[in-house]
């Protein structure tokens, strides 16, 4: 019975793959076969955010390479790298029934193996917001994801509209340093009740978890007022701080309104900008965001 090519993509089983000489045979061999690749950089713990870069990187790719990797150098010595929640098992699952062809899962070891001495960082954009409040924290992103894209040499690499400030990087550091990688871009995927989802959800107990809402809720409201005419950064700002500061276990670390290019602080918003929070829930920190420009918001 001739096997169609649907039914031969359903049968291609997923590799995992620990090493970096196998996961670069794997792809090279694709590559010889004229087929492009798709990425998904990850830290695990995947929810339904990762899951709608990965469905998108299949819609687009041939091949979709997913890895999974919490990334020591990301983390400041008092975050929480050690407690990051892991689950090798249940990722491997929801990679394979999302169709991913190749998991490429490192140990600290293979993508370290000695003291790094060379570091990939970025001016400017990396200064504000996050990376004001987690010095180096930036550096490490950028660092590890040319690393990954060096392993991978992807086609397209898929990272989501929630961490802001990292797309923005992502895509800068890559059109500089001339990465033949195209940065697809996708929307912050929020649980029914608004909170964006998060690997780091999985800290807050029932009441935090109720209380994080205000941080959706706050950024709808400013919304609101921007569509209502609002554009004074000031007063916007205000108006998120006032509603988290009603939340007793709710902690600001910043609220910004940021150019959409520069994201250096805007006074007055005139043309796209993003609106960025940081906030504690107790002890776990979120991040959420959201784009607006005059006729369309993206929340
Ligand atoms: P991680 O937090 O696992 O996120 C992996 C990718 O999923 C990132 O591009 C992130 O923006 C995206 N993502 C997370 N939550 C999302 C949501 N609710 N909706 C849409 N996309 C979402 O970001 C990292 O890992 C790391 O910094 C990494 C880039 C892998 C480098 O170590």
């Amino acid at each position: 019975m001739a096997v169609t090519v649907k039914n031969a993509q359903r049968v291609r089983k997923m590799i995992v793959a620990e090493r970096i000489k196998e996961t670069r045979e794997i792809i090279g061999s694709w590559r010889k076969q004229g087929l492009s690749v798709g990425f998904v950089p990850t830290m695990g713990y995947l929810h339904e955010g990762h899951r709608a870069l990965i469905n998108r990187a299949r819609q687009e790719n041939d091949r979709v390479v997913v890895s999974l990797f919490v990334n020591p150098t990301q983390f400041g010595p008092n975050e929480d790298y050690e407690k990051y929640p892991r689950d090798f098992e249940r990722d491997r699952e929801i990679c394979e029934k999302a169709g991913v062809d190749l998991l490429f899962a490192p140990s600290v070891a293979e993508m370290y193996p000695s003291r790094n001495l060379a570091f990939v960082d970025i001016a400017e954009l990396g200064e504000g917001l996050c990376g004001a409040k987690r010095p180096g924290h930036f550096r490490g992103v950028c660092t590890v994801v040319t690393k990954l894209f060096n392993i991978v040499l992807p086609d397209r690499a898929y990272f989501g509209e929630k961490d802001a400030q990292q797309l923005a990087i992502i895509r800068r550091m890559t059109e500089d340093l001339n990465f033949n990688t195209r940065i697809v871009a996708c929307p912050t995927v929020r649980d029914a009740d608004g909170l964006a989802l998060s690997s780091r959800n999985a800290y807050l107990s029932e009441v935090e978890r109720k209380a994080a809402l205000v941080i959706p809720q706050s950024l709808q409201a400013a919304r609101q007022a921007m569509d209502g005419g609002e554009r004074d950064a000031a007063r916007i700002i205000g108006m998120i701080r006032e509603m988290i500061a009603k939340e007793p276990l709710a902690a600001i670390d910043y609220i910004e309104v940021v150019d959409g290019e520069t994201l250096k602080p805007v006074s007055r918003v005139e043309g796209p900008v993003l609106v960025a929070v940081a906030v504690f829930v107790s002890k776990t920190r979120l991040i959420d965001n959201f784009w607006y420009k005059e006729g369309s918001t993206c929340f």
